[in-house]
């Protein structure tokens, strides 16, 4: 087991990656705090924690508000006495055209999918500081790299963690805190579903994608173990892709397609 014993947070792990990621860890040995803005999911994934036999608790908070990040932090420490690992995850995109986005879409991602991330790690990092040991992991997207044309602020913000992500690894270091990004490509999970559900868009973004599919929140999950546990001990303030090889396959040549210069089969 490679986080036997460790605490770790998880945030919007109500459903999705965020799920996918707290169950990977339970069964690696980490007790798992699900955080998550609906109590219901919270609780759900909580119960499938505890039947790996690892503890949980549900902590339903909002992480764009600092007094329920707080009320979440230190619930943690009473409960579970300390936090070792950290995964920002919690996000909600409000897509939109940028001339006709209002400032409510605007806010709604900027404060949770950054403010959210700058609390939490902020909350956490408090109390890793003083033990001098940690792991955040910042979940950002592939739309941190590249612009997602009409998602609103989610570009924005995906980059915008990736920076705080370069941060945290540089003011936090020498207190033993280790801070890195996954940026996932295409992953279907609940928040998708409306999307992947259309088999013209899923076919269309499958085969964009070097490796041929879409992919799960347990294609993530994985980076986000190595992340958190000992293996990855040197290594902080990178950016790993989790994407089927999309951020290296941008120009992605599909045998069949037409160039200028004729055809490849
Ligand atoms: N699915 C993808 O294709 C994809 C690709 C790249 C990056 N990501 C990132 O991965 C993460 C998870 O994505 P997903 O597809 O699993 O999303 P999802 O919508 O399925 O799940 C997100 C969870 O976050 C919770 N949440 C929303 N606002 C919250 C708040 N203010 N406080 C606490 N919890 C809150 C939701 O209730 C939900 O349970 C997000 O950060 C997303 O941007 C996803």
């Amino acid at each position: 087991m490679r986080l036997k014993d460790k605490v770790a947070i998880v945030t919007g792990a109500g459903r999705g990656i965020g799920r996918d990621i707290a169950l990977a860890y339970a069964k690696e040995g980490a007790h798992v705090v699900i955080n998550d803005v609906d109590p219901a999911t919270a609780e759900a994934t909580a119960k499938d924690v505890r039947a790996l036999g690892r503890k949980s608790l549900a902590i339903a908070a909002d992480v764009a508000k600092s007094a329920d990040v707080q009320r979440m932090v230190a619930t943690t420490i009473k409960e579970l006495g300390t936090v070792d690992i950290l995964v920002n995850n919690a996000m909600k995109i409000v897509p939109g055209r940028l001339e006709k986005l209002t400032e409510e879409a605007w806010d709604t991602t900027v404060n949770i999918g950054l403010k959210g991330t700058f609390l939490v790690s902020q909350a956490c990092a408090q109390h890793m500081i003083a033990q001098k040991s940690g792991a955040i992991i910042n979940i950002a997207s592939i739309a941190g790299l590249f612009p997602y044309n009409f998602a609103g602020a989610y570009s924005v913000v995906k980059a915008g963690m990736i920076m705080l992500t370069k941060l945290q690894a540089m003011e936090w270091a020498p207190y033993g805190i280790r801070a890195n990004a996954i940026t996932p490509g295409y992953i279907r999970t609940p928040g998708t579903e409306g999307m992947y559900a259309d088999p013209v868009i899923y076919e269309g973004r499958r085969k964009g994608v070097p490796m041929g599919r879409v992919g799960s929140g347990e294609d993530i999950a994985g980076p986000a173990v190595f992340l958190a546990c000992e293996e990855s001990r040197y290594t902080t303030g990178s950016v790993l892709g989790a994407d089927g090889g999309q951020a290296v396959g941008y120009f992605l040549t599909v045998p069949g397609r037409r160039f200028s210069g004729g055809s490849i089969d």
